[in-house]
């Protein structure tokens, strides 16, 4: 095979990664075929793209028989693993958004899935590859850091003016109930990624709900903070959620010094900017201040753009035969997805630190095998929990009539565009 042939589910997020691959110059695949039950967005793809020869779907079970060999998932997130979990079992590689799963059941179901299918699995999880987590990655790799200690990372995002666009006004939309800790894997992906390690105890804390997030209808707190230890002794600090001013940052000391990127306040190049202080053989202290916009392949996409395209790349280069393609398998991605959920367990219980599954482990499996809590009435059965440790806030319907009728406004005026 030299060309990969994709489907994709989810209109939204789903073809704008792949529109930008192709934009790219990819090459090396192409969308044979898009699925979503959202008609009129499946329309606008149908006009974006008149002259290509794609298939259109708007029922997943006439969209899973395309002959196609591999899928991008960007369904809702909290739906990944079922739909995973039949795409690989009909012989499809797959290529999902975060996060991996909404509870353990579903964990344990997707890790068994890509055993048994033997197709390649990857989580969409690009952060990893923006430039100053790559570079972490290979001086990690390197050895430059020496063992890590202590990391910080954060990922917080005020979409209270883009909920309408998110949630279409829909109070039973997964962003409503995504609790605090749950989106968690690009914060702590990054480290994950860059050092090997896994985490293996969490405990987490969480903030109150406030105006911003009951305005738009998200029955949620505002961020929550995860302290998470890995195999090797080293503490991870992640904060994730809504905080007003969003942050995106993350930094690790090693028993050789420290490196990080900039923080997003600074207005100076984010995580396109990469700082270490380290010592060499000789105990000597380097400073290294780099920005790494050269890193890009094409100097007008943005490192967020970029990461897109080489996690994409990574997938497509192991569907492709490439073993040493560097991409987020099952594994990794249950290490970087189940330390949100168990964070959110243990907010549930006062912050008392939980032990997070390896799901590489069969007997861990059995434990879990039959556990559905989540806070997703579809998923969850007598396991639901509320998406807010204080039990879910009363929203008045009014607050999502009026976001759905923002959503509904900006698309009649031919305005609405993606997050
Ligand atoms: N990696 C990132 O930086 C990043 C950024 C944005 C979104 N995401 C992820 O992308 C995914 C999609 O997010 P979004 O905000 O684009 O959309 P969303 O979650 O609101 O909806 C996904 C789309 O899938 C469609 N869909 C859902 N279930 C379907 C089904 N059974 N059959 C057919 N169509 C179905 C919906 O109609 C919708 O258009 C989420 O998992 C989100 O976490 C990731």
């Amino acid at each position: 095979m030299d060309n990969v042939r994709v489907g994709v589910l989810g209109v939204k997020r789903g073809t704008a990664l792949t529109d930008f691959w192709e934009e790219a110059g990819g090459g090396k695949f192409e969308v044979v075929a898009v699925c979503d039950k959202w008609i009129e967005g499946l329309e606008a793809e149908k006009e974006k793209h008149k002259d290509k020869n794609i298939a259109y779907y708007s029922d997943f079970d006439d969209f899973i028989n395309h002959d196609m060999d591999a899928v991008v998932l960007a369904n809702y997130g909290s739906e990944h693993a079922p739909f995973a979990v039949r795409c690989l079992d009909r012989g499809l590689h797959v290529y999902s958004e975060v996060t991996a799963c909404q509870n353990m059941k579903e964990a344990v179901e997707l890790v068994e899935a890509v055993e048994r299918s033997g197709k390649v699995y990857a989580l969409a999880e690009q952060y990893c590859f923006m430039p100053a987590p790559r570079r972490m990655k290979e001086y990690y790799e390197a050895g430059k850091l020496g063992v890590l200690e202590l990391a910080d990372c954060e990922y917080a995002h005020d979409s209270s003016d883009a909920w309408h666009r998110l949630t279409f006004g829909d109070p039973n939309h997964w962003r409503n109930r995504a609790y605090s800790t749950f989106y968690c894997t690009h914060s702590i992906g990054p480290i994950l990624h860059a050092t090997g390690l896994r985490p293996v105890r969490v405990s987490g804390w969480e903030s109150a709900n406030n105006e911003r997030r009951t305005s738009v209808g998200a029955r949620t707190a505002s961020f929550g903070v995860s302290m998470i230890t890995l195999d090797n002794g080293a503490i991870v600090k992640a904060v994730n959620g809504n905080l007003r001013s969003g942050t995106l940052w993350y930094t690790m000391y090693g028993s050789k010094g420290k490196m990080e990127s900039a923080r997003s306040i600074t207005r100076d190049g984010g995580v396109g900017h990469f700082m270490a202080e380290l010592c060499d053989e000789d105990g000597k202290e380097t400073l290294e201040d780099l920005y790494l916009a050269g890193d890009v392949k094409d100097p007008d996409y943005s490192p967020y753009g970029n990461a897109e395209y080489v996690c994409f790349e990574g997938f497509i280069d192991r569907v492709l035969g490439d073993a040493d393609a560097d991409t987020i398998g099952v594994y990794e991605a249950l290490d970087m997805t189940l330390p949100g959920l168990f964070a959110y367990r243990s907010i549930l219980k006062g912050g008392v630190p939980l032990e997070v599954p390896d799901m590489r482990d069969p007997a861990t499996r059995e434990k879990y095998r039959n556990d559905t809590l989540c806070t997703d009435p579809a998923a969850a059965g007598d396991m639901l929990v509320p998406s807010y440790s204080k039990g879910n806030p009363e929203i008045d319907p009014s607050v999502y009539e009026k976001v759905r009728r923002k959503f509904l406004e900006e698309m009649e005026k031919g305005e609405f565009k993606p997050e």
